[in-house]
């Protein structure tokens, strides 16, 4: 089912009467079946969001559909939704079985269904043969299949998650993250998946969105995003080493580095801020024009990669390039990029400058 936030925004006001505004009218439509990622730093409005796409917030202005039904002013418990916390919530002195079983216990289901169903549940999360079991004996990574178990057993319209895998150690956590996308596909619900790790929302994700101080940044396909980041923000949140970023001119249609021509771009000319993922470099061809020439200052070797830093414009760059196109000992090395991976922002707006 589809799922549609119109100019969803919501004001804190705190007893000394300044507002915060979590999140600021923000509009997305999530097409049916599809996982969501919402994505940004601490305090950008993610739990918020969640939370009033729950009903355990109410919006200060703004709408929410799922499907063609306003449920803005819906109570939780009729909106049909899964809830997961990062903390599984499961309870302590129930078995697993009736953790699962809970959310049936008060809804006109058939006992024979709703035991096949919690049966169907446990075993779609891969918990099927730990129903006897109480939480305190199970892994982290069980605990919160358990709760994914009860977030679905009510065969809910959306399935909200909010950093769910924020307790579980790194290799759990890339375990239930495939996990999660599994049962994602398989069941066909529409999800939302809040976290702060760009990574993890990366490899999960049908599409994301970024916010920043409750503000939509940008929602796209993830490799889209890496790759067409429309601000200045985005292409910093996303990538691991991060994106360089330096300021230089453009100066009679040249991007200048190191004082030298480095390409023609038809951008006018000022000064802006420039962005270069490590990845995207590489050594140019010898008879190449749109190449600059630097000064290696150190070399690391990182698996079939390497490392090396340099100065661009002052600023201190870092360019993964192929191992076997540098030597340990070389002093200089002439690097280029492909030109749609040269990312030109607006210095004050942060804007990504369209160029071809
Ligand atoms: N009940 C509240 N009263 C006042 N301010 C609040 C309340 N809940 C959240 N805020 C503020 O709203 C902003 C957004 O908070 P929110 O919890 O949505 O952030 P988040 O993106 O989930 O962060 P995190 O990654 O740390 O969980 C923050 O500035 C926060 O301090
Ligand atoms: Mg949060």
């Amino acid at each position: 089912m589809e799922l549609r936030l119109e100019n969803l925004t919501k004001i804190f006001t705190n007893k000394t009467g300044t507002d915060t505004r979590a999140v600021d009218d923000l509009s997305i439509t999530i097409e049916s079946g599809t996982l969501v990622g919402l994505l940004g730093p601490s305090g950008c409005g993610k739990s918020t969001t969640l939370f009033m796409i729950a009903g355990l917030l109410k919006p200060t202005s703004g709408k929410i559909f799922f499907g063609d039904d306003d449920v803005t002013k819906l109570a939780p418990e009729k909106r049909g939704i899964g809830l997961v916390f990062q903390n599984y919530a499961l309870y302590p002195h129930m078995t697993v079985y009736k953790n699962i079983m809970f959310p049936l216990e008060n809804m006109d289901v058939p006992r024979d269904e709703a035991i096949a169903r919690v049966k169907e549940m446990a075993n779609l999360v891969g918990i099927g043969t730990m129903l006897d079991r109480k939480p305190a004996q199970l892994s982290g990574g069980q605990q919160q299949r358990v709760a994914i178990a009860r977030a679905l057993v009510k065969k809910p319209r959306v399935l909200l998650l909010d950093e769910p895998l924020s307790n579980l150690d790194a290799r759990l956590r890339l375990q239930m993250r495939e996990e999660i996308k599994r049962i994602q596909r398989e069941t066909g619900i529409t999800t939302v998946f809040v976290t702060h790790d760009q990574e993890e929302a990366m490899s999960i994700s049908d599409k994301m969105v970024v916010l920043n101080f409750g503000v939509e940044q940008q929602y796209a396909a993830p490799q889209i995003m890496y790759n067409e980041p429309a601000n200045l923000f985005v292409a910093k949140f996303l990538g691991n080493p991060p994106i360089n970023t330096l300021e230089a001119d453009i100066k009679n249609g040249y991007l200048m580095i190191n004082d030298q021509k480095f390409m023609k771009f038809n951008v006018k000319d000022g000064s802006y801020m420039i962005g270069m993922r490590p990845e995207h470099f590489r050594v140019a061809e010898k008879n190449s024009e749109e190449k600059v020439k630097v000064d290696i200052k150190e070399i690391f070797h990182v698996g079939r990669d390497t490392m090396i830093h340099f100065e661009l414009n002052g600023q201190n760059i870092r360019a993964l390039v192929d191992s076997d196109s540098v030597e340990d000992n070389d002093n200089t090395v002439e690097l280029t990029l492909r030109r749609n991976r040269i990312y030109i922002f607006d210095k004050d707006t942060g804007k990504v400058i369209d160029h071809d």
